[in-house]
């Protein structure tokens, strides 16, 4: 049954021009739709250079606004309406304004996870596989990282020569991880290598093999000659890692590493979107749209 709906939704987006992206943490029927599965970046560099005029961004909103930014005169449909990112909405306009009275000078750094209107007053943006390259690249010494303060002390740590300044916010997910946590699943795997992503607090990236995007994390767990791994990241990634590498073994970090905005979109959500009566169109006005594309174009001109 499940098959036949896939095979439905890949007839109608061929027959219909629509050109579908997942985020590496939908589920595994979405990904195997999708025209392109990838971590924030990539998924940022795909929708620039999509020919189709429909996008369906399977994932959360600041994804679907990220696609409208780029490609303006496309039809972005945002494959389930109440997907959003808790840690996009951490920081109104407003509030980053007044930090920026405080922080004059700062060049305003956003993490791709952030609404349009936050990338409209940023100067650039990155995402967690380009923030280091990012800031090591931009010529402005100052920064002011937002929103996430884990992934901003990972930053902080690997370019010393800048001077970063961080607020309070993060994920919700990844920052909820403890070093119990990592303890506990190293106790019980004590073989596995332990892959996590830098949205997790320091505490628990200290006990880490590889620091990494999802796409880095799912890199190094293929090449890589060992057999076993702690998945420190949204738990998806261990179950598409355990597909693509049947010959290893993923452990997840926590049950408790499921990002229900993630999870929101299933299969039948994407059906109802090809067939035009499902997710939401994204609209975003021109004057703010028109700001934000500076900030992601930035990204992709220092992020190579
Ligand atoms: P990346 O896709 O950059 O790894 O980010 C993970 C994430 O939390 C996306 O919402
Ligand atoms: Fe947002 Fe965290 Fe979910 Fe990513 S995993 S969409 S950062 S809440």
């Amino acid at each position: 049954m499940l098959r036949d709906i896939q095979d439905e939704i890949i007839r109608l987006k061929k027959e219909k021009g629509i050109y579908i992206l997942a985020h590496s943490y939908m589920r595994e029927e979405i990904c195997e739709i999708a025209d392109f599965t990838g971590d924030s970046y990539a998924l940022s560099v795909k929708a620039k250079s999509a020919e189709e005029d429909t996008i369906i961004m399977c994932g959360v909103r600041f994804m679907a606004e990220t696609c409208k930014i780029l490609s303006p005169q496309k039809k972005v449909i945002l494959s389930h309406p109440m997907a959003g990112c808790p840690m996009a909405e951490q920081m109104s306009p407003e509030y980053i304004l007044e930090k920026k009275k405080e922080y004059l000078g700062y060049a305003v750094v956003s993490y791709v996870n952030t609404t349009a209107a936050l990338k409209a007053i940023s100067d650039v943006c990155v995402t967690s596989s380009s923030a280091v390259k990012i800031c090591r690249a931009m010529p402005e010494k100052n920064i002011l990282f937002i929103p996430d303060t884990n992934l901003g002390t990972y930053v902080k740590e690997h370019v010393p020569e800048k001077n970063v300044a961080l607020l309070n916010g993060g994920c919700p997910i990844h920052a909820a991880m403890t070093e119990k946590d990592v303890l506990d699943a190293k106790t019980a795997h004590p073989d596995a290598l332990f892959l996590v992503h830098p949205e997790c607090r320091p505490e628990v990236t200290k006990h880490a093999d590889y620091i990494g995007s999802t796409a880095g994390i799912m890199k190094y767990a293929e090449e890589s000659d060992k057999k076993e791994f702690i998945i420190g990241t949204e738990n998806t990634i261990a179950e598409h890692l355990q597909i693509m590498c049947p010959g290893k073994k993923f452990y997840v970090l926590s049950k408790d590493m499921v990002c229900r905005n993630m999870k929101l979109t299933t299969l039948t959500d994407v059906y109802n979107c090809v067939l035009g009566r499902g997710g939401e169109e994204i609209e975003i006005d021109e004057d703010t749209r028109r700001a934000a594309l500076k900030s992601i174009e930035k990204m992709i001109e220092y992020g190579g």
